[in-house]
């Protein structure tokens, strides 16, 4: 029998002052202190709730740090994490810094640099990444980091995995799947973009659940654009549907939007993005519920083009 989806926190938006979400609740303190009380309150209700996947990344600003103190204060043994490699933050918590706030480096030195800090997550540690890989930085034919990700899979009992953005996750995912070592898949683990409006993945993420890989949705919400109404036509029959299935269920559009994910596609997980313990709430409505399959056949017509859906996420502005 299939297993059930399981939604687990990611700390993209818990652990650095600027992000790319659209942040409606704009007059929040942005202090280090803030964010750090704030943090540990959505974690310690994400494992209230029952949650015990936990994603996070070195570019994550002080995501890492949030997720490690806070486990060293817990000591829960039921937890497992996932992190990544690949990038770095650059912000330095600087409120609406103008620069590159993350640098993509896919690197065996940015590897080996970044495990020395994020070991200290085991032996919780159980999904090991490469932060958004690509077929342009070379990562997925760069031998000598394949091979180091291979070594710690075998010495720490790690799933190496992957995320991916962009129109080519599909491709990558493909590339990704033709690696092996010593006859063994080095991926078992995929992190990908999926949602209302991006499912150009779908019959590949079916393949992957069928071959038991572990699946992991990030982006449920499309950043916050399936929540906050955009004025743009295209997305206005789905909001007038997602506010008529809000009120059959009694749940808000973030509790449809991941419900529709488990619906359609029952992947591992589906990451639920919340910047506070309210968002955190809603979202984990998504559990309490079922779509019907009219339901869910309704809501798979309002994907949009993955060229269409990446541009508008391009310029989305960090904030
Ligand atoms: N590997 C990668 O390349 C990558 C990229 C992106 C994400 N991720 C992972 O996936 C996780 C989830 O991704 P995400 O944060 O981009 O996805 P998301 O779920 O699409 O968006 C989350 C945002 O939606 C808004 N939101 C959520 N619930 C809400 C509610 N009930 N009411 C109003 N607004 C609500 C919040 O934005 P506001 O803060 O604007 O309110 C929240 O930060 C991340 O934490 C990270 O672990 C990985």
């Amino acid at each position: 029998m299939a297993k059930k989806t399981r939604i687990g926190l990611g700390m993209a938006a818990l652990g650095r002052p600027d992000y790319i979400n659209l942040r409606t609740h704009k007059n929040i303190d942005k202090s280090i202190k803030a964010f750090r009380s704030n943090a540990f309150q959505v974690l310690d209700k994400a494992y209230a709730l029952g949650i015990r996947d936990f994603d996070v990344a070195p570019s994550y600003g002080l995501g890492e740090e949030f997720l490690l103190d806070w486990h060293k204060t817990k000591h829960f043994k039921d937890v497992a994490f996932s992190t990544k490699f690949g990038y770095t933050y650059m912000a330095d918590w600087e409120i609406g810094f103008k620069g590159k706030h993350e640098v993509k480096e896919h690197s065996l030195s940015k590897l080996n640099e970044q495990w020395d800090i994020s070991r200290a997550f085991l032996p919780h540690l159980n999904i090991y990444q490469i932060h958004s890989a690509t077929l342009e930085s070379g990562v997925l034919t760069n031998n000598a980091v394949l091979r180091r990700l291979y070594q710690l899979k075998n010495e720490y009992g790690l799933k190496i995995g992957l995320s991916s953005s962009g129109t080519a996750q599909e491709s990558i995912i493909k590339t990704a799947q033709e690696i092996t070592f010593e006859g063994e898949d080095l991926f078992d683990s995929f992190q990908v973009t999926y949602n209302i409006f991006e499912q150009s993945t779908h019959n590949i993420l079916k393949a992957l659940i069928h071959n038991h890989k572990t699946v992991i949705i990030k982006e449920a919400l499309a950043n916050g654009r399936l929540l906050h109404q955009s004025s743009l036509k295209t997305y206005i029959p789905a909001y007038d549907y997602l506010q008529q299935l809000e009120k059959k269920y009694n749940v808000g559009y973030d509790a449809i939007a991941i419900r529709f994910i488990i619906d359609h596609l029952k992947p591992t997980v589906v990451l639920s993005g919340a910047s506070n313990i309210e968002q955190l709430e809603q979202n984990y409505k998504a559990l309490n519920f079922k779509l019907n399959d009219l339901e869910v056949r309704k809501l798979e017509t309002f994907m949009v083009s993955k060229e269409f859906y990446w541009q508008e996420r391009s310029n989305l502005e960090w904030n």
